[in-house]
């Protein structure tokens, strides 16, 4: 279905190939992999009860700016936020705002942040004080599941695969897989082919080659896997109002296999992180 190009004799633009990238492009993305994820550790220490939204993403916006980056949702298709904060049945695109973060919430926060043109986008979970047990595991069968869609990733196998790898694991858990939002491809773009979408079946799908850059971010829901957008055109919430949770790491197809660009320097990958 698709076609692949050298990305850097590419057009910087959604062209319908998929981009090949170059062991250049590999470092850039390692470096905004990096900040994206630093950004991340950082803000572990901010998360806490009765801090607002709004101040997270100031923050996050200042840590871009002080290490020569720039937040990439900022004024992306009419967004206004450096980040997305997406709380309890929030599933993605929730937008930064002055309300306190409560005991017992969770929220997923997204930053992409461009460094020297490249796009690290990643996205943790973040637990508030003691949460209910269903949350817990909703968390840890998230984490699990985006980790087990990236080691389905290497040269041969396809999109399918890593579908499969997560849909498979999620729906034994007896939750659900998001399917109105999806990875994607990225670089220079933030948006670019081809689609990673979180279910699947082996071998179906786009083939995975060398060189090739995408998120990997499912969304998983306790409830129903059917989602509604709000009026404000972002916050997509569960129709059925049950908690959604998600983790998003960017990676590159390697000659062997996958390298994470977005791993934590901290070791914070998720909750319960160290007080
Ligand atoms: N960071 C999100 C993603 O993972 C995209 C957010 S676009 C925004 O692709 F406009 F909602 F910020
Ligand atoms: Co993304
Ligand atoms: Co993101």
């Amino acid at each position: 279905m698709h076609s692949y190009v050298d990305a850097a004799s590419a057009p910087v633009r959604k062209t319908g190939q998929i981009k090949l990238h170059n062991a250049e492009a590999f470092a850039g993305m390692r470096r905004a992999g990096r900040l994206v994820a630093e950004c991340l550790d950082m803000l572990v220490g901010v998360v806490r009860p009765g801090v607002a939204t709004e101040t997270i993403d100031r923050l996050a916006a200042e840590f871009a700016r002080d290490h020569g980056a720039l937040p990439a949702t900022l004024m992306y298709r009419g967004y206004r936020k450096s980040t997305c904060t997406s709380i309890n049945h929030v599933v993605c695109h929730g937008i930064p705002n002055e309300k306190p973060l409560r005991d017992g919430d969770i929220v997923n926060i997204d930053v992409t942040l461009i460094v020297d043109g490249w796009h690290g986008d990643s996205s943790r979970m973040y637990a508030l004080g003691e949460i209910p047990r269903r949350a817990e595991r909703l968390i840890e069968v998230t984490y699990e599941a985006m980790m087990r869609g990236i080691e389905a990733v290497k040269p041969g196998a396809s999109t399918g695969d890593i579908g499969h790898a997560i849909q498979t694991f999620v729906e034994a858990q007896h939750m659900s897989v998001v399917r109105d939002f999806c990875g994607h491809g990225l670089g220079r773009l933030f948006h670019d082919e081809p689609n990673i979408v979180h279910v699947g079946r082996p071998g179906e799908g786009t083939l995975l080659r060398p060189g090739m850059f995408f998120t990997i971010e499912p969304m998983i829901n306790l409830g129903r896997p059917h989602v509604k957008v709000l009026s404000d055109g972002w916050t997509a919430v569960t129709r059925d109002r049950s908690l959604s949770a998600q983790f998003e790491h960017t990676v590159g197809v390697t000659d062997t296999g996958v390298e994470i660009f977005t791993l934590s320097p901290g070791g914070l990958h998720k909750p319960p992180y160290p007080a």
